[in-house]
């Protein structure tokens, strides 16, 4: 299955019909869309009520999770609500399965990589931020394990592994994403793994278990030199 997949998109309020072309072309070269998040810029119902107007120029069906911008307005709830409405597979620790090609979502979230990552230690705070990262992880291996075998894809908006983060500024790499949901992903079996997040990150990598990753952000050059990736799996 030919399988479209683009990020932070950002949809913003007075962006009416925005995408609807890039949209429309995925439409002709894919069988499938996954969005990696920031579906919105501020979190605005509004701004995803647009986005899935500006869909409906695209008939295929549709994987999605949220990004940290679609949580901005505090209407996370009621923008999941409009996404799932047009009919959209919001993934929210859930998984779906089109065309015998299983799809494994969660937003992911921050916390650093490897032996540098940030540990549940000292104040409530800090417990909390690494707490919401294992829930996130937690979430997505339930999900995985539910997974029959067979062809599947992992989608986030955070990033699993630094590699493909590559070309941001190192002082924020550890707000990008986080190691755990590496490790979640390597324990289980995935064909790839597909996230956005990191504007300026580089396109390619790996976890530390071989499963490969690619960075779909629309900002990030892609192989095929659109802002969105095409993977034939
Ligand atoms: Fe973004
Ligand atoms: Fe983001």
């Amino acid at each position: 299955m030919k399988i479209a997949a683009i990020g932070d998109l950002h949809m913003r309020e007075d962006e009416a019909g925005a995408h609807r072309d890039l949209f429309a072309e995925i439409g002709r070269e894919a069988e499938t869309l996954v969005l990696c998040g920031d579906l919105t810029d501020l979190g605005k119902p509004r701004e995803a009520e647009l986005l899935v107007e500006s869909l409906r120029s695209c008939a295929l069906p549709v994987v999605a999770v949220l990004g940290n911008h679609d949580y901005e307005s505090g209407c996370a709830g009621e923008i999941a609500a409009i996404v799932r409405g047009a009919g959209i597979h919001l993934l929210e620790g859930q998984s779906c399965i089109i065309e015998e090609v299983g799809f494994v979502g969660v937003k992911g979230f921050a916390g650093g990589f490897g032996s540098r990552m940030l540990g549940s230690f000292g104040e409530q705070v800090i417990k909390d931020f690494v707490g919401e990262t294992m829930r996130e992880a937690t979430s997505l291996e339930n999900a995985m394990r539910r997974l029959p075998a067979g062809r599947s894809m992992v989608v986030l908006h955070y990033a699993p592994i630094p590699d493909t983060l590559e070309g941001e500024p190192a002082e924020i790499m550890p707000f990008l994403g986080c190691s755990r949901l590496a490790e979640t992903i390597d324990r289980f079996r995935a064909s790839l793994v597909v996230h956005g997040h990191a504007h300026r990150g580089r396109y390619e990598g790996r976890t530390p278990g071989g499963t490969p990753v690619y960075n779909v952000a629309a900002q990030i050059l892609k192989p095929n030199g659109k802002p969105y990736a095409l993977f034939d799996l």
